[in-house]
């Protein structure tokens, strides 16, 4: 019993820890998230889960969306006029997140 409260209680402190490590949330979340999910795993069946994807290639595909090299109007549309400053938060965060087993992904 002792154990189990002191795990417990090392788990509301660690807890704390970890989400000082992530980034500020990005302003522009919000929009994302209705497809990607706040942490990156993704609520709509066509969308891909970004948890924990590698930062430079994040960032690249926000701008390659940005300027029409990906040609995918749903994502160009979604990103808009973004700035590259909101385009770097928007990867660091997503980047930061761990991924989460997903239940009855396989349609
Ligand atoms: C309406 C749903 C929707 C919204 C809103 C949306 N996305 Fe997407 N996103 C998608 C889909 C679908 C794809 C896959 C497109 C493709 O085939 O390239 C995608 C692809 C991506 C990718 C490339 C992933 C990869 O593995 O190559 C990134 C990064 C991304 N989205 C980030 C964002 C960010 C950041 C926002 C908010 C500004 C956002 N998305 C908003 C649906 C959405």
């Amino acid at each position: 019993m002792r154990f189990v409260l002191l795990a417990a209680l090392g788990l509301t402190c660690a807890l704390p820890a970890l989400a000082a490590d992530l980034p500020p949330k990005p302003a522009r979340l919000g929009l994302c998230a209705a497809c990607h999910g706040e942490t990156g795993m993704a609520q709509i069946p066509a969308a891909p889960n970004l948890a924990g994807q590698r930062l430079d290639y994040l960032r690249s595909a926000l701008k390659d969306y940005r300027d029409g090299t990906r040609n995918v109007p749903l994502m160009r549309t979604a990103i808009g006029p973004l700035s590259d400053a909101e385009l770097d938060q928007l990867a660091r965060w997503y980047s930061a997140q761990t991924p989460q087993p997903q239940a009855a992904a396989h349609p």
